[in-house]
């Protein structure tokens, strides 16, 4: 049996959140196009509200949370994106959110998560830490975890980016997605598989945590002892119980992406398409604009996935490039 999100499922998230999310623009520009020798489609979600894709499956899985009236407050553990949008949907739902943020958890995020009105905690440097505090939460009465991808409403919500995308480039015959704990690509791999088979889908980690790229070698899931990237969003160290499978059936490739090749790329998203993308949503951009890949003549669908960045941070990323 399948693995995959049914369609139906990517259908009613699509009906939830409409009139709450933006539909994100799809960009093309000839110069990106020359460099790579392919046909490229940035889609946006830089311009998504919160400023991240992760909207689409926090408000999906939220939306649900009327059939348990006793609920009062939603609990995450985020590394900053996944936060900020269930911050944003537990207002819009009238429910309060308590996030578990990493120590040294980017500014610009926490900040937009207490904007929304959220309580933010700090609780340790891993994935793992953060997980385990944020489910151990969860157990009080009155709470619900909100997981941040391992999770069949949270992966609909963002295959819902899946059918954006093959209505905007209805000839397109690769997407390429960030992989973090992978909901995003295996919400996106579920849509694409069940509307055009014949689509390759591509998944792209930071060589610093590569969990994903791992565990597909070695048949299981594999936990890395640390994930280091300047892509904060993707450093999660093992890929989901839920969305390893959906990603070794639909997902035709797994490629990684050095953090230079990362912050060469933001440069280029910056002066060519002019708009600013966080370490994690230039990822698969890089994949695709580095050297030596494999996309040439090839009409490719990126995931540009977020845009929150510090402007300190990008600073610093002005400064390391021209060291
Ligand atoms: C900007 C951005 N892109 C991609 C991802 C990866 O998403 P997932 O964990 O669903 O693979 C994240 C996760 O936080 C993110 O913040």
């Amino acid at each position: 049996m399948s693995a995959m999100i049914p369609w139906e499922a990517i259908l009613e998230a699509r009906a939830t959140l409409a009139g709450v999310i933006h539909q994100t623009p799809v960009l093309q520009s000839r110069g990106l196009n020359a460099l790579a020798g392919a046909d490229l489609w940035f889609k946006a979600e830089n311009f998504q509200v919160t400023g991240s894709f992760k909207v689409r499956g926090a408000f999906n899985h939220i939306s649900r949370l009327h059939s348990r009236p006793e609920i009062h407050t939603v609990v995450t553990a985020s590394s900053g994106n996944h936060g900020q949008a269930v911050a944003f949907s537990a207002q819009r739902f009238g429910l309060r959110a308590h996030i578990v943020v990493p120590e040294g958890a980017s500014p610009a995020k926490v900040q937009a998560a207490a904007a929304y009105g959220a309580q933010v905690e700090y609780y340790g440097t891993t994935s793992r830490e953060r997980l385990a505090r944020a489910r151990a939460l969860a157990e009080t009465p009155g709470f619900a975890y909100v997981p941040p991808y391992d999770d069949d409403l949270v992966m609909a919500g963002q295959g819902t980016l899946g059918a954006e995308i093959l209505e905007a480039v209805p000839d397109v015959d690769t997407v390429v997605v960030p992989i973090g704990g992978g909901g995003l690509i295996a919400g996106i791999a579920s849509a694409v598989k069940a509307r055009r088979p014949t689509v390759e889908v591509v998944g792209v980690e930071p060589a610093g945590a590569a969990g994903a790229y791992m565990s597909r070698q070695a048949g299981r899931r594999v936990e890395l002892p640390v994930g280091v990237s300047i892509a904060d969003g993707l450093t999660t160290v093992v890929p989901g119980e839920r969305t390893f499978p959906i990603i070794q059936e639909a997902v035709d490739r797994l490629l990684t992406v050095t953090d230079a090749a990362i912050r060469d790329t933001m440069w280029l998203l910056i002066t060519r398409l002019k708009i600013l993308v966080e370490p994690s949503g230039a990822a698969a951009a890089a994949a695709v604009l580095t050297p030596d890949q494999p996309f040439r003549g090839r009409r490719v669908a990126v995931v540009i996935s977020g845009g929150n960045v510090d402007p300190e941070r990008l600073a610093e990323l002005a400064v390391a490039r021209h060291a």
